[in-house]
């Protein structure tokens, strides 16, 4: 921590007027006059006076002095390697060289495969077992054996299917070997589940081309274009997601939407109102079965009977919806005022308050260490936080993101995206500096495999302290006021997947508290609006802001003083009680109920009405000095939901943890993840059906784990056009300090003031040892406070077979 002998955090009070000044030298731009505001609220009494003459020769100093450091990280060393890190770019080609090696797997590389020939999916690491973890952790055990997971595509037969192996030990010796990576499914068929996408190429040049050829005059004449698959095409045409799987059959439902006619990532607000049903089930694609047409609330069951009711006089066409201003999200309307001034913002005049080990993604802020990791599916996670020198959490991370919509047409009511099958790990990219996360933020690479390389987001998670603009804590007396600083610690990543932008933050606060929260942006995916009345708001000429649930699962692997932990639920209960000292009167009041989950059978529950229960996770043989359970209480922070739909027709048993607010189970090494990403592939007997984890067992002084929902209830508006704003599409939860400790932990803060008054004037300003601006030996530097938005990368690409680690290229993909 070589910075701190810099500007003090407290001068962050002061640097209004600093940066007014140095800006004025980085920007030739007119400044507004510095402002009085600050000297004016100053008491101009002996003491502050005497604070504030230091501080204004602190900054007449520091605009002399050299600038702050440049980097603003801090660096550590992790205490024990990190048993969730990725493998390295040698180790994965290692693995990638051995699977093409085995014969029994029969893979062909992905730039040679025909739909009809294996591949490999993904290569990453496997997290190791909790039990194996904590004995390396916690024990004098050496590091646990590291395997890779390999996802395959088995295409090359009539029943394709995707299966999961697990392959070690990595780095590849003679003693490597695969095996079904089945333990965490309770799917009981050898880590695999069948394929419904492999003929995806020829579902569109084959199918859905061809059929929206057949129509090619109505298209024409209803939107002036066509879907052929051209480059020149103005209309494209896809649909449901999970395909319905009802009967033994795979059913599809499609629809038309317009292209957008720029770069702007528009279609998914442009839907035409035209669909088509088709049963594609088997590879055999002579065999599909066009089901037929939807127009106007009126199904036809062949192209015929559609084509000659179209042409028939009277029949009704409705508009089509096409891009605008309304679906671009560049600047417009009049200008606000004041508003090409620069913004406030906020700065870290010492550098970074934290330190990081980068290469093992190992991070300490005050009181709070963790580790993170990093998947395919899943994105950022996060592991053995630990607080004081105890672990609080084994894991805190996502498990699975549901959105699910509903509507009178087969597109909306038919959709309900499990977005791990997309994965959060690729599309977590890199962050734009000063705005997803302040600039000064400190920032760790990511990577994933795709297609026999690795694609490594720059910067695509960022690590930074901020202040809240509200304090902490504070008092006011007749004598005194005392008021501490709300600095808490934030690590982010955003991932879009598709049309939706998903913005993730884990935050520490200096009593104890963490926060989990998500926030979304980006485009809705809308509905065409006929007929659609009861299912969202009319918000453009044809256009519904489709109502729909989103549900985010997370995995809150509480280890509390140990991993023998409780869930006690308090209630505030109304009640009418006789005391001793009310002369017999009963009196109505209320009071409070404990009582404890005993075992899964009463497991998944929702957050109490009027908050009026408190889910607490104790350890019951650990009390503080009063004789209470120590614990984490765990809360909704802004709103939070569980799926509206009951027993949803498109997901079956493939979203069950979506049904409640919170969800406790027994902690198992055969139960690491609530969701899988080919749960979409067989609904009624997805790879992991949540639901079969409730099978009776005892989680009372147990090792424990909850599974929260985040989530919102989201009916788009017009204030949704062109993207949806993260004021409102926020949801988390908190997990903090319940009788853990036997005192507010943030007292420890020097960054904090008791200011004494007496008859008008202050007689002492007490700052418990904070850094005095007066003691600032550099000046801030506003250039570092500007991001170099021109540094902006994308993705590098590294082929991995054959392993060409010395040429990489950049490309960056999204899903549209
Ligand atoms: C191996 O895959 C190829 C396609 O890549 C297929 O033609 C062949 O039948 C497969 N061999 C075995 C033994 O399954
Ligand atoms: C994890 O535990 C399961 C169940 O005991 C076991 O089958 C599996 O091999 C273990 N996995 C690893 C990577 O050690
Ligand atoms: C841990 O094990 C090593 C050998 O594996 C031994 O030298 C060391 O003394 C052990 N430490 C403790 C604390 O048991
Ligand atoms: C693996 O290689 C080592 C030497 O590198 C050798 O001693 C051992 O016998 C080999 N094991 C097998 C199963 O081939
Ligand atoms: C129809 O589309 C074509 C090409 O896509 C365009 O040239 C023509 O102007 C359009 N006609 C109308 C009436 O918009
Ligand atoms: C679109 O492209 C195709 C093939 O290049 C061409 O035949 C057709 O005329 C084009 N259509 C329009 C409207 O330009
Ligand atoms: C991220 O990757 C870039 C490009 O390879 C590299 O320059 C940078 O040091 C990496 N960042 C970290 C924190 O490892
Ligand atoms: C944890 O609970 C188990 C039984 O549920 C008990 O056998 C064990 O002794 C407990 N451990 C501690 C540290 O209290
Ligand atoms: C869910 O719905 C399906 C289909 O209607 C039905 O077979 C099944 O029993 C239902 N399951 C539950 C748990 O209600
Ligand atoms: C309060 O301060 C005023 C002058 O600012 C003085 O006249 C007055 O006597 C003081 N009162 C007390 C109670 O000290
Ligand atoms: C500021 O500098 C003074 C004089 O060198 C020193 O006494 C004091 O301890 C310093 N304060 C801090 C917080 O470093």
């Amino acid at each position: 921590m070589g910075l701190l002998n810099c500007i003090s955090p407290r001068a962050i009070a002061t640097s209004a007027l600093l940066l007014t000044t140095l800006a004025q030298d980085v920007f030739a731009r007119p400044s507004p006059e510095p402002k009085a505001a600050w000297i004016r609220k100053g008491p101009a009494k002996k003491k502050l006076a005497n604070t504030l003459k230091r501080a204004v020769e602190g900054q007449r100093r520091a605009t002399e002095l050299e600038s702050c450091a440049e980097t603003l990280t801090t660096t550590t060393s992790a205490k024990k390697v990190n048993i969730w890190a990725p493998l390295t770019d040698v180790e994965t080609a290692g693995v990638v060289e051995w699977l093409f090696a085995q014969e029994d797997l029969n893979l062909t590389t992905t730039e040679e495969a025909t739909p009809w020939d294996n591949t490999i999916t993904l290569v990453e690491a496997l997290w190791p077992n909790k039990t194996d973890a904590l004995a390396f952790l916690d024990g004098n055990v050496s590091t646990p054996p590291k395997y890779a997971h390999v996802v395959l595509d088995h295409r090359a037969s009539e029943n394709p299917y995707y299966i999961d192996i697990f392959v070690g030990p990595v780095p590849v010796t003679n003693e490597t070997a695969w095996k079904p990576l089945a333990y965490p499914l309770t799917k009981e068929n050898g880590g695999k589940v069948r394929n419904l996408d492999a003929d995806s190429d020829a579902l569109f040049t084959d199918w859905l081309y061809v059929h929206s050829e057949s129509i090619a005059d109505i298209t024409l004449d209803l939107w002036n274009g066509t879907a052929l698959g051209l480059e020149n095409d103005t209309l494209d045409i896809w649909g449901i997601d999970p395909l319905w799987q009802d009967d033994g059959r795979i059913i599809r439902w499609d629809t038309f939407w317009s292209l957008p006619t720029d770069d702007f990532d528009a279609e998914t607000l442009l839907p035409l109102g035209l669909f088509l049903m088709s049963d594609v089930t088997g590879r055999d694609i002579s065999q599909w079965k066009l089901e037929g047409w939807l127009y106007n609330n009126i199904f036809y069951e062949t192209t015929e009977d559609f084509r000659a009711a179209y042409w028939t006089e009277g029949f009704v066409k409705n508009g089509g919806n096409v891009e605008g201003d309304w679906a671009r999200t560049d600047q417009q309307g009049p200008m606000l005022p004041l508003d090409t001034a620069y913004p406030p913002v906020t700065v870290a005049p010492a550098g970074s308050r934290f330190a990081v080990d980068a290469e093992a993604k190992y991070v300490e802020w005050m009181d709070f260490s963790f580790y993170i990791g990093f998947s395919r599916d899943t994105g950022l996670a996060l592991y053995d936080i630990h607080y004081q020198g105890k672990r609080i959490l084994y894991e805190l991370s996502l498990q699975e993101a549901l959105a699910h919509y509903a509507g009178n047409d087969p597109m909306q009511s038919g959709t309900a995206y499990l977005d791990t099958f997309y994965g959060f790990g690729p599309y977590a990219f890199e962050l734009v500096p000063g705005y997803d996360c302040p600039a000064y933020a400190s920032y760790l690479n990511t990577s994933f495999y795709v297609a026999e390389t690795s694609h490594t987001h720059i910067n695509s998670i960022c690590l930074f302290e901020t202040e809240a603009d509200f304090p902490l804590q504070r008092h006011t007396t007749s004598k005194y006021v005392s008021v501490t600083k709300n600095t808490y610690f934030v690590v982010r990543s955003v991932s879009t997947v598709g049309n939706y932008d998903y913005t993730f933050s884990y935050s520490f606060f200096l009593d104890g508290s963490i926060a989990v929260e998500v926030r979304a942006s980006g485009y809705i995916q809308s509905a065409y609006y006929a007929n659609n009345e009861d299912y969202g708001f009319h918000i453009n000429d044809f256009l519904s802001g489709s109502m729909h649930d989103h549900v985010l699962n997370f995995k809150v692997d509480f280890d509390i003083l140990g991993t023998n932990n409780s869930v006690q639920l308090m209630s505030l209960v109304p009640a009418t009680e006789t005391y001793a000292w009310s002369k017999g009167k009963a009196r109505n009041t209320m009071k409070l109920e404990r009582s404890f989950i005993e075992t899964e059978d009463d497991g998944r529950f929702n957050w109490g009405a009027n908050s009026a229960t408190q889910v607490l996770v104790v350890n019951e043989n650990e009390v503080n000095k009063y004789g209470e359970y120590r614990g984490y209480r765990v809360l909704p922070y802004t709103g939070t939901s569980h799926l509206t739909v009951k027993n949803s027709s498109n997901l079956g048993n493939a979203a069950r943890w979506a049904e409640f607010d919170v969800q406790v189970t027994k902690q198992k090494d055969t139960e690491p993840r609530s969701a899988h990403p080919f749960n979409s592939q067989d609904t009624a007997d997805p790879p992991i059906d949540f639901s079969l984890f409730f099978d009776g067992e005892k989680v009372r002084d147990e090792d424990l784990v909850l599974w929260v929902n985040l989530g919102m209830h989201h009916v788009p508006h017009t204030g949704d056009l062109p993207n949806t704003v993260m004021t409102t599409a926020h949801s988390g939860i908190q997990l903090t300090p319940s009788n853990y400790f036997d005192y507010d932990q943030s007292r420890r803060t020097v960054n904090q003031v008791r200011i004494d008054y007496d008859n008008g004037t202050a007689t002492d300003v007490v700052t418990f040892g904070q850094f005095d601006v007066a003691n600032a030996t550099c000046a801030l530097n506003f250039a570092a406070v500007e991001p170099n938005l021109a540094g902006y990368q994308g993705d590098i690409v590294v082929r991995k077979f054959p392993f060409d680690p010395n040429n990489p290229y950049f490309e960056t993909e999204s899903i549209v």
